[in-house]
């Protein structure tokens, strides 16, 4: 029996840290072998955004390779790529937007928040089509399945509705996809919000445990605690729900009861999540030092990539008339 498509991508538009790794990317590991997966780094959906900042994009695309191999994706079980490599992507979004109207595309939440955010100027066409990108991303590989965090959802109903859309104009083609929503597990950053890089608040993948342990030192923690022998709360401390998150409250308990002081337990913590990187750390470091072998990975998978959206783009050609 043939394995069902799986399908994500991530934009290059920096490190990996700890939320991306915990979030998706072990999510991903464990779904390339159970499904034909394909994972790529959506480079032209950066360029919805970073279009004067093309050197970043540049530098992250392999960045972002060497952080998805430094994780556990296999290039022998799925397939890794750069979105920019096969032009398909882009035949297919153009063909696509031929049957998107504008009203759904001005409905989109992100495309509403950045209209507060950005100048006119930076409002782009190109930006306005990004989930017509996104759908043309999926339905070039008729992708069943598609593992997102919350924040795409809308994106993702708008694929399945141009899907819909297109095969009642010109004949099923594509088939349903569907989202993929494991509970992506909330990961705090240093200050207490998200982890996320725009807060600045992140642990990197390709941080040193140094600059890790720096890092969970300035960690945002129980306010009401302010000296040694203090006993400690779990509210608003995200060293506890940090080590929640591992497991690991135990670890807390010492200063629920005032016996450590909060530096302590943050010892502990960083002790924990570097643990918990070293084997990931020491991938990356190895791979870093052979891009040609990174190359290769992305070339291999950016082949596999075009045998399998190749019959789509035939199909879809033939039913709207164009060669
Ligand atoms: N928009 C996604 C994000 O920012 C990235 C992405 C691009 C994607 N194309 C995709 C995700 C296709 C899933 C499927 O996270």
């Amino acid at each position: 029996m043939s394995k069902k498509r799986l399908l994500s991508g991530m934009q290059p538009t920096g490190l990996l840290h700890l939320g991306n790794l915990v979030g998706a990317l072990e999510n991903w590991v464990r779904l390339q072998d159970e499904y034909e997966a394909f994972y790529f780094i959506a480079d032209w959906h950066s360029l919805t955004t970073l279009y004067d900042k093309t050197e970043v994009i540049r530098q992250y695309t392999l960045e972002v390779a060497i952080d998805f191999l430094a994780a556990g994706l296999n290039p022998d079980s799925c397939a890794v790529f750069v979105q920019s490599d096969i032009k398909e992507h882009a035949e297919l979004h153009l063909l696509l937007s031929m049957v998107t109207p504008v009203s759904w595309l001005e409905r989109v939440p992100t495309y509403k928040e950045k209209q507060t955010s950005l100048r006119p100027e930076s409002m782009s066409y190109g930006l306005m089509g990004y989930p017509v990108l996104q759908a043309a991303d999926i339905l070039a590989y008729k992708a069943g399945v598609v593992p997102v965090g919350k924040d795409q959802l809308p994106h993702l109903e708008l694929a399945r509705e141009i899907a819909r859309r297109f095969n009642y104009i010109y004949g099923d083609i594509f088939p349903d996809c569907n989202a993929l929503m494991t509970n992506y597990p909330y990961v705090p950053g240093t200050d207490g919000r998200k982890m996320s890089k725009s807060y600045a608040n992140a642990i990197y993948i390709a941080d040193s445990p140094q600059q890790t342990v720096d890092k969970i030192r300035c960690m945002f923690t129980d306010p009401t605690k302010l000296k040694r022998h203090d006993k400690g709360h779990r509210e608003g401390c995200s060293v506890y729900e940090m080590l929640d998150l591992f497991g690991r409250a135990d670890l807390h308990e010492d200063c629920e009861a005032g016996h450590v002081g909060c530096l302590e337990t943050k010892e502990r913590l960083a002790g924990l999540i570097n643990e918990y990187l070293e084997p990931v750390r020491q991938r990356r470091h190895q791979l870093a030092k052979d891009i040609d072998y990174v190359e290769d990975v992305l070339a291999a998978g950016a082949k596999k990539a075009r045998v399998a959206v190749r019959h789509t783009l035939e199909e879809v050609r033939q039913a709207m008339g164009v060669r």
